[in-house]
């Protein structure tokens, strides 16, 4: 009898203990629309006084920073508004997200840069998804062929940036491997083969020259567009050359599974468990499952983490899990990285000005937004807290 209490008080035990470490998704986004109301506050402020600024970005040495629609940052906001109506089917978020997601739009004509699938697709895509409006349609299209314009046939991929000719010539960024959603959906808008033979094309020379034989991958490729040779493999925003940037791991798994979603080439899917495996592999990441900044970075374990990286990561790993034999094992990894950031990564309430999750690095080298809050950190949180309910 004795004996059969304890057993009974022990798995009572056990399963408070389990619950405890589960991911509380509801709390979570309570949480963060409690976050959000606040943030809109801040925005409407900031905006009566510089009405060109449009979305907020960071919280640097505590000044809340808003940005212009150019800034390739400035459709996260509207594009978590969406999420936040995704999840709750309230019409104040509806609201809120059509009247935020309007200010974008002239970006759809944007034709000096690589980040049309961030600025445009993140907040156009969303409201298109949910409501089905023809007007935002026609912003992807032309998004889509603003996008285009960037491409090289000879080369094989689209252009990331037209700034810093001193250095490179012809750079393209790990990172624009998230810009090929927009490409992929405009085909199957418009039935234009095109986007999607560009975006194939991008996807195949970005996986022949961008990774190392681990699958990490590096972060800059200058290439010569007269030969499509490759002339230097550099960082930007990473340590080294030869590091492996965290946020940079983040985009390319990120990427390849949405390549795999779109194509079901199987090529796309060895190379996200790749990349899967040499984030979730490596031993540097402490074991709340949060990276540090970069991957090489000699100060750590004294280097600031990137929790971008992570809410980028466990949203692609909740969607490579459908796909991949090792399902089981990135949905464990994704949540872990969700409990992580829901409780110990988020602001408190009412603090940093809004935002949800603190502790993210922008652009370390540049000594630029260094373990802060920032707005692609939240929207991808958003993302991957809807991703595990399903
Ligand atoms: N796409 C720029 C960044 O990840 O910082």
């Amino acid at each position: 009898m004795k004996l059969k209490l304890i057993l009974v008080s022990l798995s009572i035990l056990f399963f408070n203990i389990v619950k405890a470490q589960e991911l509380n998704v509801t709390k979570a986004f309570a949480a963060a629309a409690k976050q959000t109301d606040i943030l809109i506050k801040n925005v409407d402020s900031a905006r009566k006084v510089q009405p060109n600024l449009v979305s907020p970005r960071t919280v640097e040495n505590g000044q809340f920073k808003m940005v212009g629609s150019k800034d390739w940052t400035s459709g996260f906001f509207p594009a978590e508004l969406w999420y936040f109506y995704q999840y709750t089917k309230d019409k104040k978020w509806l609201v809120l997200a059509k009247k935020y997601t309007e200010d974008i739009k002239k970006e759809q004509f944007n034709k000096g840069t690589h980040d049309l699938g961030f600025m445009v697709y993140c907040p156009f895509g969303n409201g298109y998804r949910l409501t089905g409006d023809p007007a935002y349609k026609a912003v992807i299209v032309q998004a889509a062929k603003s996008l285009s314009t960037r491409f090289n046939a000879t080369a094989g991929v689209i252009k990331s940036w037209d700034h810093n000719g001193d250095k490179w010539k012809y750079p393209v960024i790990i990172d624009n491997m998230m810009n090929l959603e927009l490409l992929f959906e405009t085909t199957k808008l418009t039935g234009d083969s095109s986007f999607y033979k560009i975006a194939v094309m991008h996807a195949n020379t970005t996986l022949k020259n961008h990774f190392r034989p681990d699958f990490s991958s590096y972060h800059v490729i200058d290439y010569d567009t007269l030969t499509g040779k490759v002339l230097q493999k550099v960082t930007a925003q990473g340590y080294a050359n030869e590091s492996a940037w965290a946020r940079g791991q983040a985009w390319a798994l990120y990427g390849y599974t949405m390549c795999y979603r779109e194509t079901k080439n199987k090529v796309y899917l060895t190379q996200a468990d790749g990349i899967a495996s040499f984030i979730l592999n490596n031993k540097i990441t402490p074991a709340d499952g949060i990276p540090y900044w970069d991957y090489n970075d000699p100060k750590i374990p004294g280097a600031s983490r990137d929790a971008s990286a992570a809410a980028i990561t466990a949203s692609a790993l909740y969607e490579l899990a459908k796909y991949s034999t090792y399902g089981k094992k990135y949905k464990a990894a994704a949540n872990k990285i969700l409990k992580s950031l829901s409780t110990t990564y988020t602001s408190k309430t009412g603090a940093n000005y809004g935002f949800i999750l603190t502790h993210s690095t922008g652009h370390r080298p540049a000594d630029s937004e260094i373990d802060v809050p920032i707005n692609y950190a939240d929207y991808y949180y958003l993302e991957a807290l809807l991703r595990s309910k399903k």
